[in-house]
């Protein structure tokens, strides 16, 4: 029997802009930290409506001196969620903190905001909440939980371009956000990130602390007399974005919307369609104004075993994946931290049966109908 053209989870939507942009870069031989840096932070922040953008080598960079620029130190605590890539809790782990996690909710997959508040101990110094798929988490709730406690809120926003919470931009709404470029992501720079924020006492120690703490970095340093001459002020780390980079997020920023279009377009098709199979949940689209920003379009089983559903959608040319495996289910977590299975039981429950089919603007309507048929012959043969 012939198989189905191959339909691929994610891919980039790359075309000439990029590869001329970035040429472009290449050309001029200012290949590190420049002007198109300095761009593409203006034209990230203007996007989002928030007062700075720094861009930095990846999300878990931009978490890591998040956390550092908030006063996480040794032996503070971090509340966060299971239900996430390991970066989250990884970068907590960088600045010597726990990560303490706290279940998700059932249906959005975020964290459960009302759990929040019984993980709180005189050592909780910020929350981490992660928009997972892309759809916002409460973040009303989580702010008000933040001023109560007097915490710092960085949220984890690598799924969350473009996401919105009743009308605010993800980016605008937390103390700090962290943004992901990764090569699967909405908009990406092959590897990449930025840190978004509307204070200037964070940005300023930011844009210092991402190379190396010096004070000038050398685009700003040719024009100065003294062109070797700089200062350390602060603390420093090797996590600035290249100039290659950013040619190719401005490039991705300006289709941002249009991906979105796609990407929203998709979805509606999954939506409608996988409506019509009892044995699944489509993603849950909470009632109050939230734009989804569909990095991940994520399903529930509700019969049949997740990992033979996995492995017939990949009989069938269909490339899928599972988002998450939790972390408290993970040996290191396990060792270092003493989590245990049981800890996290919706999280846990979640993982049993989630599958993320394929999204992205490179897919066509064919793809997701072949997807959809596919799903039809699992449930209905
Ligand atoms: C939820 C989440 N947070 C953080 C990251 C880390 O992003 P990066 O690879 O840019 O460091 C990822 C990457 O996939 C992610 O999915």
């Amino acid at each position: 029997m012939a198989k189905n053209p191959f339909v691929p989870f994610s891919r980039p939507w790359i075309d000439d802009t990029e590869i001329e942009a970035v040429s472009q870069v290449l050309a001029s031989k200012w290949i590190s930290t420049g002007n198109r840096v300095r761009e593409f932070e203006r034209s990230f922040a203007e996007y989002l409506g928030v007062k700075h953008a720094i861009a930095v080598s990846s999300c878990t960079a931009a978490l890591h001196l998040s956390l550092v620029v908030a006063g996480v130190s040794n032996d503070d605590e971090v509340i966060t969620t299971p239900y996430t890539f390991t970066a989250t809790a990884e970068a907590i782990r960088y600045v010597g903190a726990k990560p303490v996690f706290v279940d998700i909710h059932p249906d959005t997959l975020n964290i459960d905001t009302t759990k929040i508040e019984r993980a709180i101990t005189p050592r909780t110094k910020a929350i981490l909440p992660v928009h997972i798929a892309g759809i916002a988490c409460d973040m009303d709730a989580i702010q008000d939980i933040c001023r109560n406690h007097n915490l710092v809120l960085i949220d984890d926003a690598a799924h969350a371009i473009p996401t919105e919470y009743k009308g605010q931009s993800i980016g605008n709404i937390g103390d700090l956000s962290a943004f992901s470029f990764y090569a699967n992501k909405n908009l990406t720079t092959g590897e990449g990130g930025m840190i978004t924020t509307n204070s200037d006492a964070f940005a300023k120690p930011l844009r210092t602390m991402r190379l190396h703490g010096i004070d000038k970095d050398a685009w700003a340093r040719q024009s100065q007399r003294d062109i070797w001459r700089y200062d350390i002020t602060t603390e420093g780390y090797k996590y600035n974005m290249t100039d290659i980079q950013a040619a190719m997020g401005l490039c991705q920023l300006m289709k941002l919307n249009k991906q979105h279009e796609r990407r929203r377009n998709f979805a509606q098709i999954y939506q409608t369609e996988l409506a019509n199979f009892p044995q699944i949940s489509t993603p849950a689209v909470p009632d109050n104004p939230r734009e989804h920003s569909w990095h991940l379009y994520i399903i529930q089983l509700h019969t049949g075993n997740r990992d033979e559903v996995v492995a017939s959608l990949r009989e069938a040319n269909i490339e899928c994946s599972v988002h998450y495996i939790p972390l408290h289910l993970f040996e290191f977590y396990q060792e270092r931290y003493g989590y245990r299975v049981g800890d996290f039981p919706c999280a846990e429950a979640a993982f049993e049966r989630v599958v993320s089919l394929p999204l992205h603007p490179g897919l066509t309507e064919g793809d997701l109908h072949t997807v959809i048929a596919a799903i039809g012959k699992i449930f209905n043969a």
